[in-house]
C-alpha cells in the first residue's frame, strides 16, 4: 500500500524515538548524521519499528540540543545537507517506514534572525513576533518550567532595553501568536517540510502558544484555536499526515487538544508514563488503572503515544506532591539523578537492570491502549551518565559494538559530541548490538519478538480496553477487543509469585491461547480462571472461541 493511503497508519505505528546526531557518526567528525542514521535503517526495520521520530535537525547554537532553533528551513551542517535529509526520508519510506519529524512552534533560538530583527529596535517591522514588555510582571500566574534553570519567564534584552517572555531557556524566546503573521509563517514551515514528504510532526510545547493576563497561560481556547487551524490546513493540502502533540498536562486538559477529531491525531499519555513506575514499585495496579479511568474518551480517529522514557528526564509533573516524593525516593535517591521536577535516567538502570521487570514495563508499554514509542538504545538496555549535565546523560551515542567508540564512529574518542557509556555494567563492550544479535536470549532478540506479536493483529493498536479487577490486585488484567478478536492481557506487578483468579465468565467456552508460543490454555468454564505467574511475569492470550 503506498503510504499515505491508510490515513489512520498512526494507530499501528510501533515508533522509534532517536537523534540523529546519536546514533551513527558516518564520515568521523564524532556527531552523528542522516547518512548514518540512513545507513541503520535496516536494523530499525529487523527490530520491526514502522516510524521513527527524529529530535530537532535544525541550525541550532545547540543549547538546548536544538530545541533552540535558528532557522526552520534547512539542517544543521553537522548532521549533513538537505538533500542527505531527503535522501534519508526517502530510503525510509522504501522500507515502510514514516518519518516524523519535530517542529518547535512556541520558541526560537534567540540566535535565529527573526528574533534578531525583534530585538533591533523597537520600531523594527518584526519587533511584534515576539513578546515584549516593558516590566517583568506581566502573566505572574505562570509556572516555570526548568525550574533548575530558570528563575523567571521574563528575560531583560540589553539591546531594546525592555523584557520577553520564554517557557523555557531564556535564549529561547516564545513567538507571539496574537501576530497572524507568525501564524502564516509558522505554517509555511511546517508546508515546507510536508511538501519534501514528511509523514508527521510532534509538535513541541503546544500548551504554551498564547498568553493571557490572569490565567496560568497554558491550554488556553486562543491556543486550541490556532491548533486547529493548522490542522485545517493539513487536512485540506496534505490528508494522511499526522501531528502528535506534546502537551505534559493532566488528563482532563490534554483531552481538549485532540477537539472532535479537529485538532491533534495523537498526543503523549504524560499522566499515564510516572505511574506505571509507581504501580511497578509499589506492586498495586492502582496507579495505573485509576489514571486510565480518569482518562477520558477520545474521538474515534485519534490515539494516545506511549512511551516509558525520551530524551527529557522522566517528568513527575503530573503527579501529586506525594506520588513525586515517593518516585524520588523510589528512583533518585541520589539527587544528581533529579532535574527540574524529574528523573534524568534510562529505563535499564532505573529498573536497576533486572530483566525481568525491563520486559515487563515493555510488555504494558506495546499492550495498552496507544502507539508505543521506543527510546533508541532501550532496546538493548543501554545506560545512563548523570556526570553529563542537563539531560544530556540519557543522549550519549548508540552502542553498536564492542569496537571503537563502540561502531559510532571512527574519529578520536575527544572528538565525540558525547562520550560513550563505559561502566563495567552498562558500557558498550558489555551492551551493543553486536553482541545481542548474536545472542539468542538477548534483550534486543526479546523486543524483537513482543514487537512481532504486537504486529500480529490491529487489536492493541485499534481496540478498547476493559480493565478486570480480580481480587489480588498486584495483578494487572485487561481485555483488549477489536471487531470479534479479544487479547487477554495479565501482568504480575511484583517480585513474588502469584495466583490470580479472573472473572472470564463472558468468554465462557472460549480457549486461551498464549501469544508468543501459541500454545492453549484450558478453556473458559463457569468458574473464575485460575492462573499462576512468576515474578513480574505478564501474558497475552488471544480469546479463541473453537
Ligand atoms: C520539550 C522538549 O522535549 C525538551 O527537550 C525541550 O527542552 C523543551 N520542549 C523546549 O523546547
Ligand atoms: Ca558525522
Amino acid at each position: 500500500m503506498p503510504l499515505h493511503q491508510d490515513v489512520l497508519w498512526y494507530k499501528d505505528a510501533i515508533v522509534y524515538q532517536v537523534h540523529v546526531r546519536t546514533f551513527q557518526d558516518s564520515n568521523g567528525d564524532g556527531i552523528g548524521d542522516f547518512p548514518g542514521l540512513e545507513e541503520k535503517l535496516d536494523y530499525l526495520l529487523e527490530l520491526g519499528i514502522n516510524a521513527i521520530w527524529l529530535m530537532p535537525f535544525f541550525p541550532s547554537p545547540l543549547r538546548d540540543d536544538g530545541y533552540d532553533i535558528a532557522d526552520y528551513s534547512t539542517v544543521h551542517s553537522s548532521y549533513g545537507t538537505l538533500e542527505d535529509f531527503r535522501k534519508l526520508l526517502g530510503s525510509a519510506h522504501d522500507r515502510g517506514i514514516r518519518v516524523i519529524i519535530e517542529m518547535v512552534l512556541n520558541h526560537t533560538s534567540d540566535q535565529h534572525p527573526w528574533f534578531q530583527e525583534s530585538r533591533s529596535s523597537k520600531d523594527n517591522p518584526r519587533r511584534d513576533w515576539y513578546v515584549w514588555s516593558d516590566t517583568n510582571t506581566r502573566y505572574q500566574g505562570t509556572r516555570i518550567i526548568f525550574l533548575d534553570a530558570e528563575t523567571s519567564n521574563w528575560a531583560w534584552d540589553p539591546i531594546s532595553t525592555s523584557y520577553y517572555w520564554h517557557r523555557f531557556f531564556s535564549h529561547q524566546p516564545d513567538l507571539n501568536y496574537d501576530n497572524p503573521a507568525v501564524r502564516e509563517q509558522m505554517w509555511n514551515v511546517m508546508k515546507f517540510w510536508l511538501e519534501m514528504g514528511v509523514d508527521a510532526f510532534r509538535l513541541d510545547a503546544v500548551p504554551y502558544l498564547v498568553e493571557r493576563e490572569g490565567t496560568n497561560c497554558e491550554n488556553l481556547l486562543e491556543t486550541h484555536e490556532i491548533l486547529k487551524e493548522l490542522r485545517r490546513q493539513l487536512d485540506e493540502h496534505f490528508p494522511g499526515r499526522m501531528l502528535l502533540a506534546e502537551a505534559n498536562q493532566w488528563p482532563a486538559d490534554l483531552r481538549p487538544y485532540f477537539g472532535d477529531g479537529d485538532e491533534f491525531h495523537m498526543a503523549f499519555h504524560f499522566p499515564l508514563m510516572p505511574r506505571m513506575f509507581m504501580g511497578l514499585k509499589l506492586e498495586d495496579r492502582k496507579p495505573i488503572t485509576e489514571i486510565l479511568q480518569q482518562t477520558p474518551e477520545i474521538p474515534p480517529s485519534c490515539q494516545w503515544s506511549l512511551f516509558l522514557r525520551n530524551h527529557d528526564e522522566l517528568t513527575l509533573e503530573m503527579v501529586t506532591d506525594e506520588e513525586r516524593d515517593y518516585m524520588y525516593d523510589m528512583y533518585a535517591q541520589d539527587k544528581t539523578m533529579r532535574l527540574n521536577l524529574g528523573i534524568r535516567r534510562r529505563l535499564a538502570p532505573l529498573l536497576n537492570n533486572d530483566r525481568r521487570r525491563i520486559e515487563l514495563m515493555n510488555g504494558m508499554l506495546m499492550s495498552l491502549p496507544g502507539t508505543p514509542i521506543i527510546y533508541y538504545g532501550d532496546e538493548i538496555g543501554m545506560g545512563d551518565n548523570i556526570n553529563l549535565g542537563d539531560r544530556n546523560g540519557v543522549r550519549t551515542p548508540m552502542q553498536w559494538s564492542g569496537e571503537w567508540n563502540g561502531g559510532f564512529s571512527a574519529a578520536d574518542p575527544e572528538h565525540l559530541y558525547a562520550p560513550l557509556i563505559q561502566d563495567p555494567v552498562y558500557g558498550y563492550p558489555a551492551v551493543n548490538v553486536l553482541r545481542q544479535k548474536a545472542s539468542e536470549h538477548s534483550l534486543l532478540n526479546w523486543m524483537r519478538s513482543i514487537i512481532t506479536v504486537r504486529r500480529s493483529t490491529a487489536v492493541f493498536g485499534r481496540g478498547s480496553i476493559e480493565f478486570l479487577y480480580p481480587a489480588n490486585h498486584r495483578i494487572l488484567a485487561y481485555v483488549r477487543r477489536l471487531g470479534n478478536e479479544a487479547v487477554l492481557v495479565v501482568n504480575n506487578l511484583s517480585g513474588t509469585a502469584q495466583a490470580v483468579e479472573l472473572d472470564l465468565r463472558r468468554y465462557k467456552g472460549n480457549i486461551l491461547i498464549e501469544m508468543s508460543g501459541q500454545n492453549m490454555f484450558p478453556r473458559v468454564g463457569d468458574q473464575p480462571y485460575l492462573l499462576t505467574m512468576g515474578p513480574y511475569q505478564f501474558y497475552w492470550f488471544r480469546l479463541r472461541r473453537v
